[in-house]
Protein backbone atom coordinates (compact mmCIF):
# COMPACT_ATOMS: atom_id res chain seq x y z
CA UNK A 1 0.00 0.00 0.00
CA UNK A 2 1.26 3.70 -0.96
CA UNK A 3 1.96 5.60 1.97
CA UNK A 4 -0.60 8.52 0.87
CA UNK A 5 -3.23 5.72 0.81
CA UNK A 6 -2.29 4.03 4.43
CA UNK A 7 -2.04 7.61 5.67
CA UNK A 8 -5.82 8.06 4.00
CA UNK A 9 -6.70 4.86 5.77
CA UNK A 10 -5.61 5.98 9.65
CA UNK A 11 -7.29 8.99 9.42
CA UNK A 12 -10.41 7.51 8.52
CA UNK A 13 -9.93 4.97 11.05
CA UNK A 14 -9.27 8.10 13.45
CA UNK A 15 -12.43 9.86 12.76
CA UNK A 16 -14.38 6.36 13.01
CA UNK A 17 -12.74 5.34 15.96
CA UNK A 18 -13.59 8.76 17.42
CA UNK A 19 -17.35 9.08 16.17
CA UNK A 20 -17.73 5.58 18.03
CA UNK A 21 -16.11 6.68 20.68
CA UNK A 22 -15.86 10.10 21.82
CA UNK A 23 -19.39 10.23 23.23
CA UNK A 24 -18.47 7.68 26.20
CA UNK A 25 -15.46 9.64 26.81
CA UNK A 26 -17.36 12.61 27.38
CA UNK A 27 -19.43 13.24 30.68
CA UNK A 28 -22.99 12.88 30.60
CA UNK A 29 -25.31 16.38 30.25
CA UNK A 30 -26.47 17.89 33.43
CA UNK A 31 -30.36 16.98 33.87
CA UNK A 32 -32.51 18.74 36.39
CA UNK A 33 -35.39 16.32 37.79
CA UNK A 34 -37.78 18.80 36.50
CA UNK A 35 -41.33 20.00 38.94
CA UNK A 36 -39.87 21.19 42.33
CA UNK A 37 -41.03 18.41 44.63
CA UNK A 38 -43.00 18.80 47.61
CA UNK A 39 -41.43 19.10 51.02
CA UNK A 40 -41.24 15.58 52.34
CA UNK A 41 -38.78 13.40 54.41
CA UNK A 42 -36.50 11.14 52.58
CA UNK A 43 -33.08 9.89 51.88
CA UNK A 44 -31.93 10.60 48.26
CA UNK A 45 -28.22 10.22 47.71
CA UNK A 46 -27.86 13.57 46.08
CA UNK A 47 -26.58 13.85 43.03
CA UNK A 48 -23.90 15.56 41.51
CA UNK A 49 -21.90 15.28 45.04
CA UNK A 50 -18.42 15.47 44.24
CA UNK A 51 -16.29 17.60 45.94
CA UNK A 52 -15.77 19.26 42.50
CA UNK A 53 -19.62 19.54 41.94
CA UNK A 54 -19.47 21.72 45.04
CA UNK A 55 -21.61 24.80 43.38
CA UNK A 56 -24.17 22.41 42.47
CA UNK A 57 -24.25 19.98 45.31
CA UNK A 58 -28.07 20.44 47.18
CA UNK A 59 -29.22 18.93 49.96
CA UNK A 60 -32.73 19.48 51.95
CA UNK A 61 -35.80 17.36 53.76
CA UNK A 62 -35.27 14.83 50.45
CA UNK A 63 -31.56 15.10 49.39
CA UNK A 64 -28.58 13.46 51.89
CA UNK A 65 -24.74 13.63 51.11
CA UNK A 66 -24.80 10.36 53.34
CA UNK A 67 -22.41 9.60 56.49
CA UNK A 68 -19.35 9.76 54.51
CA UNK A 69 -19.09 13.19 53.19
CA UNK A 70 -16.85 15.38 54.49
CA UNK A 71 -15.00 17.83 52.86
CA UNK A 72 -11.12 17.00 51.63
CA UNK A 73 -9.84 21.09 52.02
CA UNK A 74 -11.54 22.29 55.20
CA UNK A 75 -9.92 25.03 56.83
CA UNK A 76 -10.02 27.88 59.65
CA UNK A 77 -12.62 30.36 59.15
CA UNK A 78 -10.20 32.57 60.39
CA UNK A 79 -8.08 32.29 57.39
CA UNK A 80 -11.48 34.10 55.68
CA UNK A 81 -11.42 37.64 57.68
CA UNK A 82 -13.65 36.20 60.29
CA UNK A 83 -14.00 36.05 63.82
CA UNK A 84 -15.28 32.84 65.52
CA UNK A 85 -14.12 29.35 65.50
CA UNK A 86 -14.77 26.44 63.29
CA UNK A 87 -13.58 24.87 59.57
CA UNK A 88 -14.97 25.99 56.12
CA UNK A 89 -14.10 24.57 52.95
CA UNK A 90 -11.03 25.94 51.40
CA UNK A 91 -12.59 26.93 48.23
CA UNK A 92 -15.01 29.79 49.79
CA UNK A 93 -12.11 31.52 51.58
CA UNK A 94 -10.93 34.04 48.73
CA UNK A 95 -14.73 35.26 48.60
CA UNK A 96 -15.02 35.49 51.91
CA UNK A 97 -12.35 37.43 52.58
CA UNK A 98 -13.50 40.07 50.20
CA UNK A 99 -17.13 39.51 51.86
CA UNK A 100 -15.55 40.31 55.04
CA UNK A 101 -13.23 43.17 54.24
CA UNK A 102 -16.14 45.07 52.80
CA UNK A 103 -18.27 44.14 56.03
CA UNK A 104 -15.61 45.14 58.18
CA UNK A 105 -15.44 48.40 55.94
CA UNK A 106 -19.14 49.30 56.07
CA UNK A 107 -18.61 49.15 60.18
CA UNK A 108 -20.60 45.81 60.63
CA UNK A 109 -17.59 43.01 61.07
CA UNK A 110 -18.80 39.45 60.77
CA UNK A 111 -18.32 36.38 63.00
CA UNK A 112 -18.90 32.65 62.06
CA UNK A 113 -21.24 31.24 64.94
CA UNK A 114 -21.33 28.07 63.41
CA UNK A 115 -19.44 26.43 59.89
CA UNK A 116 -19.01 23.11 58.88
CA UNK A 117 -20.71 20.50 61.01
CA UNK A 118 -19.93 16.69 60.40
CA UNK A 119 -22.48 14.28 60.28
CA UNK A 120 -22.32 13.18 63.52
CA UNK A 121 -21.91 16.26 64.90
CA UNK A 122 -25.57 16.92 62.80
CA UNK A 123 -26.87 13.90 64.55
CA UNK A 124 -26.07 14.86 68.58
CA UNK A 125 -27.69 18.62 67.39
CA UNK A 126 -31.10 17.11 65.51
CA UNK A 127 -31.10 15.14 68.35
CA UNK A 128 -31.29 17.16 71.10
CA UNK A 129 -33.64 19.54 69.09
CA UNK A 130 -35.80 16.65 68.53
CA UNK A 131 -35.94 15.18 71.40
CA UNK A 132 -34.58 11.53 71.16
CA UNK A 133 -35.44 9.87 74.65
CA UNK A 134 -33.35 6.79 74.17
CA UNK A 135 -36.89 5.38 71.89
CA UNK A 136 -38.17 7.87 70.04
CA UNK A 137 -38.15 11.67 69.31
CA UNK A 138 -40.78 13.80 71.16
CA UNK A 139 -40.28 16.98 69.26
CA UNK A 140 -39.65 15.67 65.72
CA UNK A 141 -42.41 17.29 63.75
CA UNK A 142 -40.84 20.66 65.08
CA UNK A 143 -37.21 20.12 65.17
CA UNK A 144 -37.58 19.49 61.36
CA UNK A 145 -38.93 23.01 60.46
CA UNK A 146 -35.23 24.45 61.93
CA UNK A 147 -32.85 21.65 61.95
CA UNK A 148 -31.89 19.72 59.07
CA UNK A 149 -31.44 15.65 59.94
CA UNK A 150 -28.15 14.09 59.42
CA UNK A 151 -26.82 14.04 56.19
CA UNK A 152 -29.56 16.67 55.13
CA UNK A 153 -27.52 20.09 56.52
CA UNK A 154 -26.26 22.41 54.36
CA UNK A 155 -23.26 22.98 57.29
CA UNK A 156 -22.35 19.24 55.86
CA UNK A 157 -21.37 20.69 52.36
CA UNK A 158 -18.38 22.79 54.17
CA UNK A 159 -19.77 25.53 52.39
CA UNK A 160 -22.44 27.23 54.88
CA UNK A 161 -21.93 29.80 57.76
CA UNK A 162 -24.43 31.37 60.32
CA UNK A 163 -23.37 34.53 60.65
CA UNK A 164 -23.56 36.72 63.66
CA UNK A 165 -22.37 40.34 64.32
CA UNK A 166 -19.79 41.21 67.00
CA UNK A 167 -21.13 41.07 71.16
CA UNK A 168 -24.18 38.99 69.83
CA UNK A 169 -24.66 36.61 71.88
CA UNK A 170 -27.20 34.04 69.41
CA UNK A 171 -28.53 33.56 66.53
CA UNK A 172 -31.95 36.26 66.08
CA UNK A 173 -35.05 35.92 63.52
CA UNK A 174 -34.90 39.68 63.30
CA UNK A 175 -31.17 39.51 62.27
CA UNK A 176 -31.98 40.76 59.00
CA UNK A 177 -33.01 44.26 60.22
CA UNK A 178 -29.92 44.68 62.11
CA UNK A 179 -26.84 46.84 60.66
CA UNK A 180 -24.91 43.97 60.19
CA UNK A 181 -27.94 41.04 58.73
CA UNK A 182 -29.01 44.15 56.49
CA UNK A 183 -25.67 44.32 55.00
CA UNK A 184 -25.25 41.14 54.64
CA UNK A 185 -28.84 40.82 53.12
CA UNK A 186 -28.23 43.32 50.36
CA UNK A 187 -24.96 42.26 49.78
CA UNK A 188 -23.98 38.80 50.64
CA UNK A 189 -24.61 37.55 46.74
CA UNK A 190 -22.27 39.80 45.55
CA UNK A 191 -19.34 37.58 47.01
CA UNK A 192 -21.31 34.09 46.50
CA UNK A 193 -23.30 33.56 49.28
CA UNK A 194 -27.03 33.48 49.34
CA UNK A 195 -29.55 33.81 52.26
CA UNK A 196 -30.83 29.85 51.95
CA UNK A 197 -34.01 30.04 53.83
CA UNK A 198 -35.63 33.39 52.95
CA UNK A 199 -38.75 34.95 54.72
CA UNK A 200 -42.07 33.88 53.79
CA UNK A 201 -40.52 30.98 51.40
CA UNK A 202 -40.86 27.72 54.14
CA UNK A 203 -43.22 25.78 51.14
CA UNK A 204 -40.19 25.89 48.62
CA UNK A 205 -37.27 25.68 51.41
CA UNK A 206 -38.96 23.40 54.03
CA UNK A 207 -37.22 25.34 56.90
CA UNK A 208 -38.65 28.08 58.65
CA UNK A 209 -36.65 31.72 58.20
CA UNK A 210 -33.28 31.83 58.63
CA UNK A 211 -31.60 35.40 58.36
CA UNK A 212 -28.22 33.72 59.62
CA UNK A 213 -27.91 31.05 56.98
CA UNK A 214 -25.49 31.53 54.32
CA UNK A 215 -24.46 28.97 51.37
CA UNK A 216 -21.50 29.77 49.51
CA UNK A 217 -22.68 28.80 45.60
CA UNK A 218 -19.49 31.07 44.05
CA UNK A 219 -20.33 34.71 42.63
CA UNK A 220 -21.28 33.28 39.16
CA UNK A 221 -23.68 30.97 40.04
CA UNK A 222 -24.75 33.07 43.00
CA UNK A 223 -25.76 36.26 40.40
CA UNK A 224 -27.50 33.92 38.23
CA UNK A 225 -30.24 32.70 41.91
CA UNK A 226 -29.95 36.13 42.87
CA UNK A 227 -31.70 37.45 39.36
CA UNK A 228 -33.69 34.77 38.88
CA UNK A 229 -35.43 35.13 42.03
CA UNK A 230 -35.56 31.99 43.04
CA UNK A 231 -34.22 30.27 46.60
CA UNK A 232 -31.31 28.07 46.26
CA UNK A 233 -33.82 24.91 46.73
CA UNK A 234 -35.79 25.66 43.43
CA UNK A 235 -32.73 26.56 41.34
CA UNK A 236 -30.81 23.89 41.98
CA UNK A 237 -33.75 21.54 41.83
CA UNK A 238 -34.67 22.59 38.59
CA UNK A 239 -31.27 23.25 36.71
CA UNK A 240 -28.43 21.50 37.95
CA UNK A 241 -29.68 18.39 40.07
CA UNK A 242 -29.36 15.40 38.53
CA UNK A 243 -31.57 12.59 39.61
CA UNK A 244 -34.28 10.32 37.84
CA UNK A 245 -37.38 11.68 38.41
CA UNK A 246 -39.37 8.42 38.17
CA UNK A 247 -37.46 7.27 41.40
CA UNK A 248 -37.67 10.41 43.75
CA UNK A 249 -41.34 10.24 43.25
CA UNK A 250 -41.47 6.90 44.78
CA UNK A 251 -42.89 6.83 48.07
CA UNK A 252 -40.73 7.75 51.04
CA UNK A 253 -40.35 5.43 53.64
CA UNK A 254 -41.11 6.37 57.39
CA UNK A 255 -37.96 7.74 57.92
CA UNK A 256 -37.69 9.51 61.34
CA UNK A 257 -34.86 6.83 62.00
CA UNK A 258 -33.20 6.35 58.88
CA UNK A 259 -31.63 3.77 57.54
CA UNK A 260 -29.67 3.16 54.22
CA UNK A 261 -30.21 6.11 51.88
CA UNK A 262 -31.70 5.22 48.80
CA UNK A 263 -29.84 6.16 45.27
CA UNK A 264 -31.65 7.56 42.49
CA UNK A 265 -29.11 7.92 39.82
CA UNK A 266 -29.75 7.89 36.55
CA UNK A 267 -28.77 4.68 35.41
CA UNK A 268 -25.91 6.55 33.67
CA UNK A 269 -23.68 8.08 36.98
CA UNK A 270 -22.63 11.34 36.74
CA UNK A 271 -18.65 11.23 36.18
CA UNK A 272 -18.09 12.70 39.45
CA UNK A 273 -21.31 10.89 41.54
CA UNK A 274 -19.62 9.33 44.45
CA UNK A 275 -20.59 5.29 44.62
CA UNK A 276 -24.02 5.10 45.77
CA UNK A 277 -23.58 2.18 48.58
CA UNK A 278 -23.43 4.19 51.83
CA UNK A 279 -20.94 2.73 54.46
CA UNK A 280 -22.00 1.73 57.41
CA UNK A 281 -24.04 4.64 59.26
CA UNK A 282 -22.35 5.28 62.23
CA UNK A 283 -25.16 8.14 63.06
CA UNK A 284 -28.73 8.40 64.66
CA UNK A 285 -27.59 6.52 67.82
CA UNK A 286 -29.58 8.53 70.09
CA UNK A 287 -26.88 10.46 71.37
CA UNK A 288 -28.30 13.65 72.54
CA UNK A 289 -27.26 16.59 73.37
CA UNK A 290 -28.04 20.07 74.78
CA UNK A 291 -30.02 21.80 72.01
CA UNK A 292 -28.78 24.73 70.35
CA UNK A 293 -25.28 24.22 71.31
CA UNK A 294 -23.05 26.99 69.19
CA UNK A 295 -20.78 24.82 67.39
CA UNK A 296 -17.85 25.36 65.96
CA UNK A 297 -15.45 22.53 65.93
CA UNK A 298 -14.51 20.07 63.20
CA UNK A 299 -16.39 17.07 63.09
CA UNK A 300 -16.35 13.59 62.94
CA UNK A 301 -13.03 11.99 61.07
CA UNK A 302 -15.22 10.34 59.07
CA UNK A 303 -13.40 10.38 55.86
CA UNK A 304 -14.78 10.39 52.62
CA UNK A 305 -13.16 8.34 49.66
CA UNK A 306 -12.08 10.70 46.64
CA UNK A 307 -14.47 10.33 43.89
CA UNK A 308 -13.99 8.69 41.00
CA UNK A 309 -15.80 7.46 38.40
CA UNK A 310 -16.88 3.81 37.86
CA UNK A 311 -15.39 1.84 35.59
CA UNK A 312 -12.35 3.66 34.67
CA UNK A 313 -8.95 3.68 34.01
CA UNK A 314 -6.52 6.66 34.40
CA UNK A 315 -9.55 8.73 34.20
CA UNK A 316 -10.99 8.01 30.75
CA UNK A 317 -13.70 5.69 30.86
CA UNK A 318 -13.14 2.00 30.44
CA UNK A 319 -15.03 1.89 27.49
CA UNK A 320 -13.90 4.48 25.78
CA UNK A 321 -10.37 3.75 26.67
CA UNK A 322 -11.39 0.14 25.16
CA UNK A 323 -12.13 2.21 22.17
CA UNK A 324 -8.54 4.09 21.81
CA UNK A 325 -7.12 0.76 22.34
CA UNK A 326 -9.00 -0.45 18.93
CA UNK A 327 -8.06 2.13 16.90
CA UNK A 328 -4.14 2.39 17.89
CA UNK A 329 -4.40 -2.04 17.87
CA UNK A 330 -5.54 -1.69 13.96
CA UNK A 331 -3.42 1.46 13.15
CA UNK A 332 -0.03 -1.28 14.34
CA UNK A 333 -1.70 -4.08 12.29
CA UNK A 334 -1.57 -1.88 9.01
CA UNK A 335 1.62 -0.59 9.29
CA UNK A 336 2.61 -3.91 10.19
CA UNK A 337 0.99 -5.05 7.32
CA UNK A 338 1.90 -2.29 4.94
CA UNK A 339 5.79 -3.26 6.00
CA UNK A 340 5.28 -6.63 5.26
CA UNK A 341 4.42 -5.72 1.97
CA UNK A 342 7.28 -3.95 1.09
CA UNK A 343 9.52 -6.14 2.23
CA UNK A 344 8.41 -9.27 0.06
CA UNK A 345 8.24 -6.94 -2.91
CA UNK A 346 12.30 -6.06 -1.96
CA UNK A 347 13.10 -9.70 -2.03
CA UNK A 348 13.80 -9.56 2.18
N1 LIG B 1 -30.79 24.98 60.35
C1 LIG B 1 -30.50 24.37 59.10
C2 LIG B 1 -31.74 23.97 58.38
C3 LIG B 1 -29.58 23.19 59.30
O1 LIG B 1 -29.70 22.51 60.33
O2 LIG B 1 -28.79 22.92 58.42
ZN1 LIG C 1 -27.29 27.30 59.49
Amino acid sequence: MRPLALLRLAVAALIVGSGLFAPLASPSPARGVGPLPDCRLDDILTEPRGYDDWEITHVDWILTLGPRYRPPDLVSVREGGVAGGGLIREVVIEDLKAMAAAARANGTPLVSWSPFRGYRQQVSLFNGYAGWNGERYTNFDSAITFSARPGHSEHQTGLTIDFVAVGDTGLTSNWEVTRTGGWMARNAWKYGWLMSYPKGKTDVTCYGYEPWHYRYVGREMAAKIHESGLTIREYLWANHTQLDPACVALPAPELKTPGEPRSCAFAEPSPTAMPASAPPTPGFSPVATAAGTPTSTAGPAATSPPTSPAGSFMGIELQAAIGIALVVALLAGLLAWNRTRRRSRSGW
